[in-house]
């Protein structure tokens, strides 16, 4: 029953745009995923990602002259039930007077396919996600995380041509979502079938895309991979919102600001007695006050209050001095915890040249 056109089909925008009551959501999208692809629509929340996978889905048209293509096909006009997608919400949908075999086996029913090919699909998206001691259960006598096991399932088995995520594990706890949002990765890379995530969780997204589409006020501000999003980041929405990041301003004196990731920033210590060499070698290197230092376990956060003089990279002798910046700012430092300076400490601050970036200021900041 699995054929290759039916399964993992490419996904087409071309101009969707959406408009509420005269209020302008979506400004006119393009987007490209390619069959197979997993990608992830990530942004705060009410910046258009559930009305563009609704528009996906077909349970909202775009405004005039948008349209929607599954592989060569034009589906714009074409309802939900004719698109052939499977969904996954943040609520379960699910139905609670049927067992969880009964649920997953749903879409196949209506699908008319024939009862040895279903329970053979059934069997196969039980053990798939799982789920296969439960079968019997009523979904009401499950478990959120075992609910969205079922719904996922369920999405999956009739092999919809595009599978739709809604923040599936946002109402999940934080240990339940990380291990489920692994088992959703496997997943979907086993069934090769083409997913859109929407999510507003930065670390989910880079889990799970392999592309994430960072959206901000109905518009499209990235696309790319999870690397390119947090290496290259457009402008200082994406910047952000993935990860954190320091923007120190006029930092070479050209009103430029440039920006650098916590763990691109190297602390020494005044105090730490290992560091001593190092310190005196970066004589010239600007100092900081340690105002905080969380220890995480894996690495330490600290943040760092800068004197007068801004962050110099730390370029083999960058010869004479820097510009000062104009106020003290305040900058953190991702470190190793056995090297985690004190507060109070004074430290000299090095940042890696290659790690240093210009950033673009986005449309809506
Ligand atoms: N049916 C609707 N009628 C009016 N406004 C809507 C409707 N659906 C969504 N919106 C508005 O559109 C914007 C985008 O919503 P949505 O796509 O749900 O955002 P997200 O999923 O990113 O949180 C929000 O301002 C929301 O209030
Ligand atoms: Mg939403």
């Amino acid at each position: 029953m699995r054929t290759g056109d039916a399964f993992g089909v490419a996904v087409r925008l071309r101009g969707c745009a959406k408009t509420f009551q005269g209020h302008r959501v979506l400004e006119p999208i393009d987007l490209d995923i390619a069959p197979g692809e997993t990608l992830v629509l990530l942004g705060p929340s009410g910046c258009g990602k559930t009305t563009t996978l609704r528009i996906m889905a077909g349970l909202e048209s775009p405004d005039a002259g948008g349209q929607v293509w599954f592989g060569d096909q034009d589906v714009t006009r074409l309802p939900i039930e004719r698109r052939h997608v499977g969904m996954v919400f943040q609520s379960y949908a699910l139905f609670p007077n049927l067992s969880v075999r009964e649920n997953v086996e749903y879409g196949l029913r209506i699908r008319r396919v024939d009862p040895a090919e279903r329970r053979r699909r059934v069997d196969a998206m039980l053990e798939m996600t799982e789920i296969t001691a439960l079968q019997h259960r009523r979904v009401d006598q499950l478990s959120g995380g075992q609910r969205q096991r079922v719904a996922l399932a369920r999405a999956v088995a009739p092999q919809p041509r595009v599978l739709l995520l809604d923040e599936p594990l946002t109402a999940l706890d934080a240990r339940l979502r990380e291990n489920l949002r692994v088992e959703i990765d496997t997943l979907l890379r086993h069934l090769g079938v083409t997913a859109v995530y929407v999510t507003h969780d930065q670390s989910e997204a880079m889990a799970l895309g392999d592309r994430i589409a960072v959206m901000n006020h109905g518009r499209m501000a990235q696309i790319g991979t999870p690397r390119s999003i947090y290496f290259e980041p457009a402008d200082d929405f994406v910047a952000h919102f993935i990860g954190t990041l320091n923007v120190v301003r006029d930092l070479f004196g050209q009103g430029r600001t440039v920006a650098f990731r916590p763990e691109d920033v190297t602390l020494l210590s005044e105090a730490s007695p290992s560091m001593d060499a190092a310190y005196r070698m970066h004589a010239d290197a600007p100092r900081g006050q340690v105002t905080a230092s969380f220890f995480v376990g894996d690495h330490a956060k600290v943040l760092v209050e800068l004197s007068s003089a801004a962050v110099v990279a730390a370029a083999p002798s960058s010869g004479g001095p820097l510009p000062k910046a104009a106020a003290p700012q305040v900058i953190t430092a991702r470190v190793s915890p056995r090297q985690s300076p004190n507060v109070g400490d004074t430290v000299r601050v090095l940042v890696s040249p290659d790690a240093l970036r210009n950033l673009a200021h986005s449309p809506a900041s």
